[in-house]
């Protein structure tokens, strides 16, 4: 069984992510891990930070000679601003004096109902561990999962469709999204041009303001098979997991499959993929079903929508109350992003490929890749002969 945690806290010495069970002989291409990292850091409207950290995952165990040897696998990244931070957050008790207390719970964040959970009298540890640094550890095992799926034929990738107003109302083709994967200079990850000008026009107006914008992703998964998830228990759904596992994203605050949110409004003879039958195999016309029906992959691209809030930190804070005074106050300011629907795209692709290999795994078993590879064949094999 696939399964993976995250540990570390935003300013701590490091993040650590584990996963355990993925097959033995799996080659880890960790130059492809690390590029994947360098993509969920780039994007217009990124703060400071990410000037800061450049992460490079260090992977600890369960690898050897280049390849997954069936032990769990833990990668370390380091936390560059830790070296700023060991006197704030030190593991010992260390000097209070030096704590950074974040003062005044900021709307939109973990900051309050955090504080009120764990009986902290301000919010600093409740940031620490809220923070969507955590994605980055998702990032580097969601790229483990993208190398083993490529195995099987499937590719996971995103692009933008919306940045504040701005949006690509236009369905966009998977070697579209291919070529943006290719680009060293990432704008805001849209493959229409003028789409991302109108885009980086929204980022530019909440910059000038002192606001924040949020916007929609869009996560596509190419050459997935049919038959990963079931309808036969609620929570073997493929739609169900891969809702909670991109939802459960910081700041993602819907998640549409396929034409999800249109379709709600429209007839369903407009909305429904007709089936047909070509050259041995069958045929959609559309793909208004996201790649799912019934909670099972039907064999079409699998299409996955993140709606994305605007970040919760702003330059021109909302109000708030003192955590010791109770005084209304502005809320806590500290370094943010403006725009981070691009990099949300990618932890989103993460969350998509551990999902679909927790999937995969399932329906094709395997201690080794010889093993999963071999029963995937014979499952190809099958649907061949259907
Ligand atoms: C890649 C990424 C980067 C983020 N960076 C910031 C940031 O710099 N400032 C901020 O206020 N929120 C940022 N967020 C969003 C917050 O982490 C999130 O809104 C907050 O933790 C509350 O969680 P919730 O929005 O899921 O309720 C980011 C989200 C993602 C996915």
């Amino acid at each position: 069984m696939l399964r993976y945690f995250t540990s570390g806290e935003s300013h701590g010495e490091a993040l650590v992510a584990f996963i355990s069970g993925l097959p033995a002989g799996l080659e880890v291409d960790v130059a492809y891990v690390d590029r994947e990292l360098w993509r969920r850091q780039q994007g217009y409207g990124r703060g400071g930070r990410m000037k800061i950290e450049r992460d490079a995952a260090h992977v600890l165990s369960g690898v050897h000679h280049g390849k997954t040897i069936g032990s769990p696998i833990s990668i370390l990244l380091e936390n560059k601003d830790w070296k700023n931070w060991q006197e704030a957050l030190p593991v010992e008790t260390g000097d209070p004096a030096k704590h950074k207390r974040v003062a005044s719970p900021r709307p939109g964040h973990a900051d309050l109902a955090g504080a009120l959970k764990y009986n902290f009298s301000e919010a600093r540890y409740v940031l620490e561990r809220a923070s969507a640094r955590e994605s980055a550890a998702r990032v580097a095992i969601g790229g483990l999962a993208k190398l083993f799926l490529r195995e099987i034929g499937v590719e996971v990738l995103s692009h933008v469709t919306r940045v504040g107003e701005a949006e690509l109302s236009d369905e966009v083709k998977w070697e579209k999204i291919r070529a943006l994967w290719e680009k060293e200079e990432v704008l805001l990850n849209c493959a229409d041009a003028d789409a991302e000008q109108r885009m980086k026009a929204e980022v530019d107006r909440a910059l000038r303001i002192g606001d924040s914008v949020g916007g929609v992703f869009e996560v596509v998964a190419h050459g997935v098979p049919p038959g990963l998830g079931t309808y036969a228990q609620w929570d073997e759904r493929l739609d169900g997991l891969l809702a909670g596992a991109v939802m459960s994203l910081q700041a993602v605050k819907a998640v549409e499959i396929g034409s999800g949110i249109q379709a709600a409004g429209a007839m369903g003879s407009t909305v429904h993929d007709e089936i047909g039958y070509n050259d041995g195999a069958f045929t959609r016309a559309r793909n208004n079903a996201g790649g799912i029906e019934g909670g099972v992959s039907n064999g079409e691209e699998i299409r996955v929508r993140g709606y994305l809030k605007p970040i919760s930190t702003l330059r021109r804070p909302l109000g708030s109350v003192d955590f010791a005074t109770r005084e209304p106050v502005k809320a806590a300011y500290e370094r943010s992003d403006v725009c981070v629907v691009p990099a949300a795209g990618v932890a989103a692709e993460a969350m998509v490929a551990l999902t679909l290999a927790k999937c995969a795994l399932e329906k094709f078993g395997g201690d080794s890749m010889v093993e999963t590879k071999r029963n995937f064949e014979g499952y190809k094999e099958q649907l061949r002969k259907f």
